[in-house]
């Protein structure tokens, strides 16, 4: 069986990527992400904030720090092994330890002086990054084209400084997701992994208080990236990563199918454990080999999306609201 795909201008010995958490943050761990099959592992990410020389000066760019003071006192509070020097070890060592790509992770909301830091990633031998770029839409002044410029800008910032491959990890907020993927693809990126996941806050109404929801997803969350890739697989230059409810061989199986290049699972691997990553590989086997597949280009993009993904959407949506029971 050949599992090889190419996702990001890498070569992947498997389309399972390990996606960025607390799961690739140690050399331990990520050994056993690569004795488990995965075709490559984005570390945990580094945050912008982390990344400037005095990050107070932050508070003249973006009001969000005023209001937010307290990420200064948390980020005093970072231990130093979650610190930058930390982390250029850890790609250094990981790149030694383990025979597949080793993707670094950026958290950023803003295309400051913090851009160039893509240089150090880059010399400590890093295979790609990933900018997992979060600009939360909560501010009423500033409108949606400045959103979308600011991602194309961290992106052609990062792009300045390093020639390793860089993909851009985004939400589903959009409101035309269509646009800011194109312009993603056009400023080169490289890959792009749909979709990022957010915090979901709940409301325990006993106590009155704000909870967090689910840190984990369910299996149930594919279909909203599902349906993405299937759509812009056939139209986008750069490769496509299926995040978010990836959960079994069947998800991966699914986002193949829908065009993606590769797929990025957290949850399942917290839920199963990291040599879950062997048991997705077999049920992979077991299905190509019942439809006589031997190698994932005989099936990937065999359910793309190529009619009016717009016409499609409003004639379903009507479909079920005339098919409804009263
Ligand atoms: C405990 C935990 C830690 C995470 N840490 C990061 C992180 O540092 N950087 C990042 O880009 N995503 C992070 N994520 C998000 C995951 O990479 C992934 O996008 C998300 O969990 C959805 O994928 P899944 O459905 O396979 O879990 C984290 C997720 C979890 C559950």
């Amino acid at each position: 069986m050949d599992f090889t795909t190419t996702y990001m201008g890498l070569g992947l010995r498997t389309p399972i990527i390990a996606g960025s958490s607390g799961l690739t943050k140690s050399i331990g761990l990520i050994k056993r992400m690569a004795d488990s099959g995965a075709g490559a592992v984005i570390l945990k990410s580094l945050f912008e904030e982390q990344l400037v020389q005095d990050p107070k000066a932050l508070s003249e760019q973006d009001e969000m720090y005023f209001r937010y003071p307290e990420v200064f006192e948390y980020l005093d509070k970072f231990p130093v092994e979650d610190g930058v020097e930390a982390y250029l070890n850890l790609i250094q060592e990981a790149k030694e330890a383990v025979n597949i790509p080793v993707i670094a992770s950026i958290n950023c909301i803003s295309a400051t002086e913090w851009t160039s830091f893509a240089r150090e990633i880059t010399k400590a031998g890093a295979d790609g990054l990933e900018l997992n770029i979060a600009i939360y839409p909560f501010n009423k002044n500033v409108d949606s084209q400045t959103i979308e410029d600011t991602y194309i800008k961290i992106l052609k910032g990062v792009k300045e400084n390093t020639g390793i491959p860089v993909s851009v990890k985004i939400g589903n907020n959009f409101t035309n997701i269509y646009r800011i993927t194109n312009r993603l693809d056009e400023a080169g990126a490289d890959a792009l992994v749909l979709f990022n996941r957010f915090s979901r806050p709940d409301i325990d109404i006993q106590t009155l208080k704000p909870v967090s929801g689910s840190t984990m997803s369910s299996p149930q969350e594919i279909t909203e990236s599902l349906k993405w890739i299937s759509i812009l697989s056939p139209e986008l230059k750069c490769s496509l990563a299926g995040a978010t409810g990836i959960h079994n061989a069947g998800g991966i199986i699914k986002q193949l199918l829908a065009g993606a290049d590769a797929v990025q699972v957290t949850s399942t691997l917290y839920q199963h454990g990291i040599e879950y990553i062997g048991k997705m590989i077999d049920d992979l086997v077991a299905w190509m080999k019942k439809f006589g597949y031997s190698s994932i280009g005989d099936f990937k993009n065999l359910m793309v999306r190529n009619e009016d993904a717009a016409a499609l959407e409003r004639v379903e949506f009507m479909k079920k609201t005339v098919g409804e029971v009263e």
